[in-house]
């Protein structure tokens, strides 16, 4: 696999313009079809989703039917090959068979229940909307060119197999791992997980799912005592009243004044393993606590080596938060993918966090407590406190205060995992850089940061977002030194010089703003999905391709746009190109007018093909 600085034939497909439309557009010879939408039921015999006589619908759907059906707002996609290590994995055809997995965000109830309000929200509604949440993991085959739902299917798709079907959900039982798993603020049971945005997949075939904007579900801070725990859940946002969901309402575990500690069990990377379901969910302590976006792996193999150490990337989505990255401490072997050390390699190592410098140089800055404790002795007691405190930790350092990190993926082999030393950070937006220092500050802490540009996040009222290029030295994703420069900055090419959305002729070709999720092809072309616009872009979430020109310089070309109030989420390419996923989040989201995928407006899974079968984007 390369990566999109290398000399590219140009795409052949003709872009999209944007637009409204309230469906999936995509170019003259390409067709899409959806699977998997909320409250599609996973399991045979359960009822179908509908308004028929014996169906299930947002009137009078159960928390128990919730459990057994896709939930809400679709966000990260990965795709296991199943069997595992089969053919399907390099190219579907006939017998392409995976065990999808994908996040369920988050819930609005105005969306999935007719006559809601929050106000007068029910322990029913409540109760859905917490099964609503988590992973969904669900069977597709390609039947026909077209990719189905394959309600039946086994794990190894043999008879005896374990059935593939399975939700994790708010309530599923996690263990924790990592140095905090024994530390007081997490005693107790750990049950759910919650606002499960992207995340990642590991060559020992699990699948990692972030834990990010966490803070909405916990009510009542006001009555917490000042103090650290406190100061913790003030940086991280939570209420100081009632939250948006009322959940506080009816269980205990979401009001702060009778579980003052609940709130320090979430924020955390966790691994599932779609090929066990008697493997216990397990949340990685060892990788930090913050609002995680995503966990990119790559296997950094010594030359010549069959064994290699793991690299976990992740950002920190708020204004002015972080990029991190993990390394393990243990090796990967390729020779043995599922052996069982490979299922704690997560467990144990170093947690880093970045440092861009101006000249282009940058820093892998260590939170290990000896680090930490020789700029601040004493404000962390522990490696534990640490991966609790992850933000204060980062702030001691000094790392930079980015525009919102969201994705930061690194091409990689698609079966060894080996990287290419490059890693590309998506920043979505940040409309507070350069405005009031209180927006940078961290609240109830005294610690004043600067929100003025710098050179990695070089535009103020940043509305539109860009994309940071880093190069591990030596190639080496395990190195702590690396250089970086910007790949582009979103926005209107053709907008005034100085205005919002001026890309300073970092692209050409087709407009966007808010890049969030970002994928590759397998020839190394760099695929972005946006989560917000301008007013002044006359189009609904899209999907983009980006290529170095003739020129050297980037070209960005409009493959799609998602129907109307929604975010394109998840994009993934199966191993052979001849399918492009993607998740259509939130369609209408907030009473919008919408009727995707099919009269009723849902979150639902999309397989993009061309018409003859042949390569994406070609
Ligand atoms: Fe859930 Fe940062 O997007
Ligand atoms: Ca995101
Ligand atoms: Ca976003
Ligand atoms: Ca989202």
């Amino acid at each position: 696999v390369g990566f999109p600085t290398e000399a590219l034939a140009a795409t052949g497909f003709v872009a999209v313009a944007e637009t409204k439309a309230d469906t999936i557009t995509v170019p003259t010879g390409y067709g899409f079809n959806t699977l998997l939408a909320w409250g599609d039921p996973l399991f045979s015999g359960d009822a179908a989703w509908g308004t028929g006589a014996g169906e299930v619908n947002g009137t009078n759907l159960t928390a128990d039917q919730q459990e057994r059906r896709v939930g809400f707002n679709h966000d990260m996609l990965a795709l296991f090959a199943n069997p595992i290590g089969s053919p399907a994995s390099a190219g579907g055809q006939p017998h392409g068979a995976y065990i999808a997995a994908f996040n369920q965000e988050y819930t609005t109830g105005t969306d999935m229940f007719p006559g809601y309000s929050a106000a007068s929200a029910s322990r029913n509604t409540v109760d859905v909307e917490i099964a609503a949440h988590g992973i969904t993991i669900a069977g597709i085959r390609l039947v026909g060119g077209t990719w189905t739902h394959d309600v039946g299917m086994r794990v190894g798709d043999v008879a005896e197999g374990a059935l593939v079907a399975r939700r994790i959900t708010g309530n599923t039982r996690f263990t924790l791992d990592g140095p905090a798993k024994d530390d007081p603020r997490l005693a107790g049971a750990v049950a759910g997980t919650f606002n499960n945005c992207a995340g990642g997949f590991t060559p020992w075939g699990t699948y990692l799912s972030a834990e990010e904007n966490f803070n909405q579900y916990f009510a009542n801070l006001s009555t917490l005592p000042a103090g650290t725990t406190k100061a913790n859940y003030q940086i991280l946002g939570m209420s100081n009243g009632a939250t948006s969901r009322r959940w506080e309402k009816y269980h205990d575990r979401f009001d702060l004044a009778k579980m003052p500690n609940e709130g320090f069990k979430y924020g955390w990377i966790i691994e599932v393993d779609p090929y066990d379901p008697t493997r216990r969910p397990v949340k990685h302590t060892a990788l930090g606590r913050f609002k995680h976006e995503c966990a990119t792996i790559v296997v950094q193999y010594p030359t010549g080596a069959a064994k290699g150490k793991v690299v976990a990337y992740s950002g920190d989505d708020q204004q002015f938060d972080y990029v991190y990255k993990f390394v393990t401490d243990g090796t990967f072997d390729r020779e043995t993918p599922r052996a069982k050390a490979h299922f704690s390699l997560l467990s144990a190592g170093t947690l880093y966090t970045a440092k861009f410098n101006a000249d282009g140089t940058g820093e892998w800055l260590p939170l290990t407590h000896a680090n930490v404790d020789s700029k601040a002795a004493g404000a962390f007691a522990d490696q534990a406190d640490i991966c609790i405190r992850t933000r204060e930790a980062a702030d001691v350092l000094g790392a930079t205060p980015m525009d919102r990190p969201e994705d930061v993926e690194a091409p990689h082999d698609p079966v060894t995992f080996a990287g290419t030393g490059k890693v590309f950070v998506v920043c979505t937006n940040n409309s507070n850089r350069g405005g009031s220092a209180t927006a940078a500050n961290r609240p109830g802490t005294g610690t004043v940061r600067s929100s003025a540009a710098d050179a990695a996040n070089p535009r103020n009222n940043n509305r539109t977002g860009h994309i940071v290029q880093i190069t591990e030295d030596g190639n080496d994703h395990t190195s702590t030194t690396f250089t970086w420069s910007l790949y582009l900055l979103a926005g209107d090419p053709k907008a005034a010089s100085g205005a919002v959305g001026d890309v300073k002729d970092t692209f050409f070709g087709d407009r966007f703003g808010s890049p969030d999720n970002i994928t590759f092809d397998n020839r190394g072309l760099l695929w972005i999905a946006t989560d917000g616009n301008p007013n002044s872009f006359a189009s609904n979430d899209q999907v983009l391709c980006t290529e170095i020109a003739g020129n050297g310089k980037v070209r960005v070309k409009r493959f799609l746009v998602g129907p109307f109030g929604c975010e394109v989420c998840g994009p993934l390419f199966s191993p052979d190109n001849t399918t492009f996923f993607c998740n259509i989040q939130h369609p209408g989201e907030d009473g919008q007018a919408s009727t995707f995928p099919n009269g009723q407006k849902r979150p639902v899974m999309v397989a993009v093909r061309r018409t003859d079968g042949g390569i994406i984007g070609s």
